[in-house]
């Protein structure tokens, strides 16, 4: 599988999370997730950073770099998410990453897993971090799948397992790329340095094939202080008031998109190499526009947004110039790209 490392927006200067799930099976978004050292002042307050240089250069000018097919989940869409198929059927579709959620168990073990509760993809009831792994390996995290999509069903998807992370970088090694979210970690304190240790462990640091994402700042910066060297994508995910229609960001990350300053830019580009926003709220409402996306583009960021299942969309975010798209099915990404020639 071909290497994909993060565009580095720096488009103009070096070269260079959602819609809703057609499926909503995923229990997307960041109202379900309950979504960089040092230098989180800059030196100056008057100074401008894009992202920091090493993470620039870490994420340019690889030969593959076209916008990065990001599984979502795993390719969701055509079996259990984060399951062993799911992550198998993506790498089958030449998705560039895989994308995973990462929560720990009651014994402090991380696994792929979304929502905070197991009750809607496994045969379990209760928080997903009140259970050790070996509770949560009885558990079947497939067969709610073949349930909720008939057509996709598979009979082989029945007892799926929920998988630690550990199982993943061991049965997939360095010849895939790991798009890592830190979940939830109002409920998953701490996850982050267990998390980069196995990064480290296994070299995916120095190999250039992690990515991690989360919508909590301060879950990135965390990361960042550990091992600044791991790229990082700020996951964004604005609110649209029903009354006023204005847009506010959940966990007040940053002003609404069309208001963001150099300096709202600069105050993420210290830690990350990119921002994953959502393209629309629940009612429909879409958040950004090709404006903004350029925007961010020439402030030296990636853009990855989640989570595109239409291709017509696909198109259209292509054509504003995004970097990636996260989506739980990779295959209609790729018909795109090759429609497009890219
Ligand atoms: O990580 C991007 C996207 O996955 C964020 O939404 O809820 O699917 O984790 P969610
Ligand atoms: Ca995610």
């Amino acid at each position: 599988m071909k290497k994909y490392y993060l565009t580095a927006a720096a488009a103009i200067f070096l070269a260079g999370c959602g819609a809703e799930s057609e499926d909503a099976a995923n229990g997307n978004d960041a109202e379900t997730n309950n979504t960089v050292e040092e230098n989180t002042e800059a030196d100056n307050e008057n100074e401008v950073n894009e992202p920091e240089e090493d993470l620039n250069e870490e994420t340019s000018g690889d030969e593959d770099s076209g916008p990065a097919v990001i599984a979502h989940r795993g390719a969701s869409g055509h079996a259990p998410e984060q399951t062993m198929p799911a992550i198998e059927k993506a790498i089958d579709m030449d998705a560039d990453w895989i994308e995973l959620d990462i929560q720990m168990t009651a014994d402090g073990v991380l696994v792929a897993f979304h929502d905070d509760d197991i009750d809607r993809t496994t045969d379990g009831e209760g928080e997903i971090g009140a259970h050790t792994l070996d509770e949560l390996k009885e558990l079947d995290a497939g067969s709610w799948f073949n349930e909720e999509y008939p057509e996709y069903a598979d009979e082989s998807f029945e007892g799926a397992e929920i998988l630690t992370l550990e199982e993943i970088f061991e049965t997939f090694g360095e010849s895939e790329n790991y798009y890592l979210e830190t979940k939830s970690t109002y409920i998953n304190e701490d996850m982050e340095e267990p998390m980069v240790e196995l990064i480290e462990e296994y070299g995916f640091d120095e190999a250039g094939n992690v990515i991690i994402q989360s919508f909590h700042q301060d879950s990135l910066e965390k990361v960042h202080e550990l091992n600044d060297s791991i790229p990082l994508v700020q996951l964004l995910w604005w609110e649209v008031d029903e009354e006023t229609g204005d847009l506010e960001e959940w966990l007040g990350i940053t002003p609404a998109p069309e208001d963001m300053t150099e300096e709202d830019f600069a105050e993420i580009g210290e830690y990350a190499a990119g921002i994953g926003p959502h393209l629309e709220y629940y009612d429909g409402t879409e958040v950004i526009d090709e404006v903004f996306v350029q925007r961010a583009r020439e402030e030296g960021f990636d853009v990855h947004v989640y989570t595109i299942n239409e291709e017509e969309e696909m198109h259209r975010l292509l054509d504003w110039g995004v970097t990636g798209i996260f989506t739980d099915f990779p295959d209609r990404m790729q018909n795109v790209l090759d429609e497009r020639g890219e």
